[in-house]
């Protein structure tokens, strides 16, 4: 016996208790131990029924991620699950927590199984690339039936216990304590003469499929899984599973898996999986620190950002009091929250009752003084440095001692910010993406004082409002939208030198993004664009290139502001986002190159591709030399959860990784002995240059 499995006898029942914490991985300790102890109990003659139970928060959570990648151990999930089916005795899987992937597939080897309602169920293996690969994708569809199962499978998300129950996934709920349910259920089993029931001999229900089933589903997800590799793997598989005996089934499921457990995308995810985890570690944050509880939040201005920003605090019950410089403004701020909620309201995502509820816990005024009992006010005023400073000072005046005041800027200065008051160390950023209810990305910006406290309260009140927060330093920009810059200024560039703008978009598409750098802007607002060139050239950050963005500015000033204004660099139909390439920019691009003497070129695809990301690589590699990011995977976390960079490609640091950054800078190079470097675009990062001397990668940098 070894020390993650043991087993112990009550009666006629053996209960063999996996502990792995924190979520009982399948690693290979727990594949031989519950491999080993099955086997025991099954031998023993005394023991007429098994029941396999998990110790600490969860059933087992899946198979070890942490071994992908790595020389496979012995004994193979699916042959440790083989040991179970074969099993002479009862066997009954006891489900709490989540039995999510080689986790359920354990469960679906057992005979029976049972789950406390508060169980979720779920082969999640999609999110990572992969697909079940150790019986999930064959004996699911025998006891959910195929459509249940494969929409299991192709979307990952789990399923509660009383769905698992309905659909056949398991055998009965046992209410009250866990395991005296459970052996109450197998002695239950005992005394009612069941027998050794085995997934693998059920017979696949396919009544009502339609014909076309697969056909029909293989189009859906050439649409919903855009790019995708394993989801169209896990269709073959339950396909298979409709055609094929069980064995021909696990066989080619074996092999499918493996194709996708080897491919760059399954690594891209499993790396995104282990950085969404470790943006919230901070180093040199001591753990033992005292958060501050956030019960109460001010923001100050209710414009677009404020209103967003505040339904993240009411959706998790925390109510907020806004503060306008006009009760007009304020009540048009109301006005967009709850127009918000009713439209979700309409979808049936929201009762009426919680829309009440939820605008009951927002008040507004346009007094400072009613902040004065804030723990946390985050200020959402034009992006204007006079004005913030001045809003700070007030703050600083009404807030009591221990407030922690942010400012949800995109690019000024935090640490100036902070000057403006009295304790910079209580002072930080908080950067919402717009629309700020929706997007999932926070950046945090620890200012120069910022206290270790206020950092990790707001580090741990971006979970709590269900954000991805990522720490990142003072600069112009941040983490994304610094590295934006160096990605805007060569579409600019590759437009004025003859690229049309929906080839860029296409292209960019092409990698995954689910819009291009084109449309983007016009979503965001060519005028909003303008304006941050506009700051950054104030500050002196800009080179003195007439070119940078001259497109931009050049539309800007014609009064073609994008999506709102139905012309950007696009054009749009009332009521309708999609872009229509429009002759009149051609003509404005064609002028613009001219008056500034830009040759014209034919760009390769690859170019267009590799202007648009290598400078995403570069200005990451410096933002992590300077330290502005903690690591690699954090500037990844920003890049997917905030500007959509596709998932399967990891994100911008390991999509660099993934290129090679030997090839990253010998691109670089090329483009710079082509069109010379007067400014400085393809200098390389001393750090990209120092990984690439020494044949390392980003990720060595973990
Ligand atoms: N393998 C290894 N480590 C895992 C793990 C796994 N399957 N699942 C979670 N962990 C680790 C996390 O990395 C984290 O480690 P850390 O504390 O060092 O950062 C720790 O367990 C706790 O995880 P969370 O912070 O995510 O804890 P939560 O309570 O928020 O969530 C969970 C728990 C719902 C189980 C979540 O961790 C999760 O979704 N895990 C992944 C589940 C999954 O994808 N399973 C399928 C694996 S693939 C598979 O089974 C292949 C098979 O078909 C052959
Ligand atoms: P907005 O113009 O929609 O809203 C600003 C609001 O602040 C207005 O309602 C205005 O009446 C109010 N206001 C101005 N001065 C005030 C004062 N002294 N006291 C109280 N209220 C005052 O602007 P938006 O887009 O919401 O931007 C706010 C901040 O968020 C800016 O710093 C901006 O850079 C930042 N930001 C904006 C994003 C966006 O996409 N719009 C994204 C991320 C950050």
């Amino acid at each position: 016996m070894n020390n993650v499995v043991t087993t112990q006898r009550d009666g006629s029942l053996a209960i063999v208790t996996v502990d792995n914490p924190p979520v009982n991985a399948l690693s290979q300790a727990v594949r031989v131990g519950i491999a080993e102890a099955i086997i025991q109990a099954g031998k023993d003659p005394e023991v007429k029924a098994i029941v396999l139970i998990c110790a600490g928060r969860t059933f087992m959570a899946g198979a070890d991620i942490t071994e992908f990648g790595k020389p496979p151990l012995p004994p193979a999930l699916p042959d440790m699950i083989d040991v179970l089916d074969q099993c002479p005795k009862l066997l009954v899987a006891v489900i709490h927590g989540t039995a999510l992937g080689g986790g359920l597939e354990t469960a679906l080897g057992c005979h029976y199984r049972c789950a406390v309602p508060s169980a979720k169920l779920g082969l999640p293996e999609v999110k990572l690339g992969l697909l079940p690969g150790a019986g999930g994708t064959q004996r699911l569809p025998r006891l959910a039936g195929v459509a249940n199962a494969l929409e299991m499978m192709v979307t990952g998300n789990p399923v509660s216990a009383a769905v698992a129950l309905e659909r056949g996934i398991v055998d009965h709920i046992v209410e009250g304590d866990l395991k005296e349910g459970a052996l109450a259920y197998a002695r239950s089993l005992l005394a009612g003469g069941a027998s050794v029931r085995r997934v693998r001999e059920l017979p696949v229900n396919t009544d009502g499929l339609p014909e076309d089933f697969f056909e029909q589903q293989a189009a859906g997800l050439a649409r919903a899984a855009r790019g995708y590799f394993s989801p169209f793997r896990i269709l073959q598989c339950v396909r298979n599973a409709v055609e094929m005996d069980f064995d021909a089934g696990m066989a080619a499921e074996r092999e499918l898996f493996i194709e996708c457990l080897a491919s760059p995308q399954s690594a891209a995810l499993r790396h995104v999986f282990f950085a969404e985890r470790q943006v919230s570690r901070i180093p040199g944050l001591d753990k033992g620190i005292q958060e501050l509880p956030i019960r109460a939040v001010g923001i100050v201005g209710a414009g677009t950002m404020g209103g967003g920003i505040a339904m993240n605090f009411v959706n998790v019950g925390i109510p907020v009091h806004l503060v306008e410089r006009e009760q007009s403004a304020l009540d048009r701020g109301l006005k967009i929250i709850r127009g918000n909620y009713e439209r979700t309201m309409k979808k049936g995502r929201l009762t009426a009752e919680a829309l009440e509820e939820r605008m009951g816990l927002i008040s507004g005024s346009t007094d400072y003084a009613d902040l004065a009992k804030a723990d946390l006010v985050i200020e959402a005023v034009f992006e204007n440095m006079a004005l913030k400073k001045q809003v700070f000072g007030e703050l600083d005046r009404v807030c009591k001692a221990g407030a922690i005041l942010a400012s949800n800027t995109s690019t000024l200065d935090v640490d100036e910010i902070a000057a403006s008051t009295s304790r910079p160390e209580f002072v930080l950023g908080m950067h919402f993406f717009s629309p700020a209810n929706v997007m999932r990305l926070l950046e945090i910006v620890r200012g120069e004082k910022t206290s270790p406290e206020v950092l990790g309260t707001v580090v741990k009140l971006a979970k709590t409002i269900r954000k991805t927060g990522v720490v990142s330093g003072v600069c112009f920009g941040f983490i994304g939208n610094r590295m934006l810059e160096g990605y805007a200024r060569e579409v600019g560039l590759m437009l004025l030198e003859g690229a049309a703008p929906e080839r860029i978009d296409a292209i960019v598409q092409g990698l995954g993004f689910p819009m291009g750098p084109n449309a983007m802007i016009d979503m965001a607002g060519v005028d909003v664009r303008a304006k941050v060139i506009g700051e950054a050239r104030e500050l002196g950050i800009l080179p003195a290139d007439e070119r940078y963005e001259a497109v931009t500015l050049k539309l800007a000033a014609d009064g073609r502001f994008g999506q709102k204004t139905g012309a950007g660099i696009f054009r749009y139909e009332p009521g309708n986002r999609k872009p229509i390439p429009d002759p009149v920019v051609s003509e404005l691009i064609a002028a613009e190159a001219a008056r500034l003497g830009v040759p014209q070129r034919e760009h390769s695809d690859e170019e267009i591709l590799d202007r648009c990301m290598l400078p995403l690589v570069n200005e990451g590699s410096r933002i992590l030399e300077e330290g502005i990011a903690f690591r690699p995977g954090d500037i990844d976390i920003v890049w997917l959860y905030g500007y959509g960079f596709p998932a399967f490609h990891g994100g911008p640091m390991h999509y660099a990784d993934t290129v090679g950054l030997p090839n990253v800078l010998a691109r670089m190079k090329e483009f710079a002995d082509r069109d010379g470097d007067a400014f400085g675009y393809w200098t390389p990062s001393a750090l990209l240059e120092k990984l690439a001397d020494a044949g390392d990668n980003f990720a060595s940098l973990k």
